[in-house]
């Protein structure tokens, strides 16, 4: 496994953290996420203890804690490297927040392109059973139930978007819902529902393990921890790799041995640019947040020719609810490749511009929010290199030869 740099997970005793956490009252497990700083590992940042809170103080007979393990972001794979590594801490983190919360039953919502996981997964839920970590009174914790199953996707994207992950558990299309109500109080069977990240589960169980107080002290004031990162593209040595959160881009692309970067895609297709300039940032919630991929570019790379595999992405991967999102991605992609053959005029180019501020803006779920950023960030960043010559005014704005 493509494993590059040391990390905590491996170091963490299986049953160091469950032990831990039902050791405490319910309250106090949750008090401690909280304390803890933790922070979605999902992509959104959400506080993890700030979440669980609200679905243990909702009054309900039945509660769930969802894992999202859908992982359908281009460049990202580092869930993929969890479970196949860690799976045990992804489990007990389940079970942890199924105690704070009060849930009896957990799912893993697991891509369908990792269906070759799934059979290993299993095996380890069936030991556990026999060891007691799941099932009726969870390691003689007397009244605490629980236990997890695994359901698999069926490879849209739109899937791992939390409301329409559950709008697909509950059989339906899997389209995003509106919000209010969010899954705390009402999600999957209408009742309060947890979705947690496979990295963020994994990480409750590390804290559990070595204390709220270790994870709070690592990183940044506002984002705590470490990050697991995918890291792909132009580099020498491509695999997973953790950072303190507040690495500078720079730091880990050394480590990665990137070659001749102009620039960073970082949180996959629906994230951001980094051109080479701005590489003294961040990876940490109050810079530059992902949920954990970084693609590298080297100066060889065509940024036309990224735009458009991504964006073919999202035109294929809109539900289709919103005609902002199902029209516009197409219009972007008629529209890169539009530049690719050197007939896209300026005053097109500015429309397409004002196309991606309002999908933005009038999308309904992250999809299409996000899906025009890369096309927005590298105008922003590399203008003239995208155009290919100066801009002639009412005229095409480029005369670059179709690739
Ligand atoms: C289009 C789209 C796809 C998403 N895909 C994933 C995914 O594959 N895995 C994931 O954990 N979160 C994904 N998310 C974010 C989830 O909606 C949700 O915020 C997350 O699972 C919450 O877990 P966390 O708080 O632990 O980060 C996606 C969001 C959108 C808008
Ligand atoms: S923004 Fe796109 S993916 Fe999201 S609900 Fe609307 S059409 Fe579907």
């Amino acid at each position: 496994m493509n494993i590059r740099n040391e990390v905590t997970f491996a170091s963490i005793r299986p049953k160091d953290g469950l032990t831990a956490a039902l050791g405490k009252d319910r309250d106090v497990v949750v008090e401690e996420v909280l304390r803890s700083g933790l922070k979605g590992r999902g992509g959104a940042g959400f506080p993890t203890g700030v979440k669980w809170k609200l679905a243990a103080e909702a009054k309900a007979e039945e509660k769930y804690i969802i894992c999202n393990a859908d992982e359908g972001e281009p460049g990202t794979f580092k869930d993929r490297v969890i479970l196949a590594e860690w799976a045990d801490l992804v489990f007990e983190g389940m079970t942890i927040a199924g105690y704070a919360i009060g849930a009896k039953s957990g799912i893993i919502y697991l891509r369908g392109e990792y269906g070759y996981l799934r059979q290993a997964l299993e095996d380890k839920l069936a030991l556990r059973r026999t060891e007691g970590l799941l099932g009726d009174d969870v390691m003689g914790k007397k009244g605490f139930s629980f236990d997890i199953h695994i359901h698999m996707g069926c490879g849209a994207y739109v899937c791992g978007e939390e409301s329409a992950l559950i709008e697909s558990l509950e059989g339906k299309r899997g389209e995003s819902r509106n919000r209010p109500p969010f899954p705390v109080s009402e999600g999957l069977f209408g009742c309060p529902t947890v979705v947690n990240n496979v990295e963020t589960l994994a990480w409750v169980a590390a804290i559990f393990a070595l204390g709220p107080d270790w994870f709070k002290h690592v990183g940044t004031e506002k984002s705590s921890g470490y990050k697991l990162l995918s890291i792909s593209g132009d580099v020498a040595h491509p695999g997973v790799y953790e950072f303190p959160m507040g690495t500078k881009i720079s730091a880990i692309l050394k480590a990665a041995g990137a070659e001749r970067p102009k620039a960073a895609v970082v949180g996959g297709a629906s994230g951001i640019l980094v051109p080479a300039k701005d590489f003294k940032r961040a990876i940490c919630f109050e810079d530059v947040s992902t949920g954990g991929s970084i693609i590298v570019l080297s100066e060889d790379r065509d940024f036309l020719d990224i735009l458009e595999n991504f964006q073919e992405f999202f035109a294929d991967e809109s539900c289709g609810q919103c005609t902002i999102c199902r029209l516009g991605n197409v219009k972007l992609l008629e529209g890169i490749r539009l530049l690719k053959e050197g007939r896209c005029t300026t005053k097109h180019l500015q429309e397409l511009c004002t196309l991606g501020s309002s999908m933005r803006a009038a999308s309904k779920c992250g999809l299409g929010q996000a899906s025009p950023n890369m096309f927005l960030s590298i105008l922003q960043h590399f203008k003239g290199e995208v155009l290919g010559r100066p801009q002639a005014d009412d005229h095409f704005v480029n005369k670059r030869k179709a690739s």
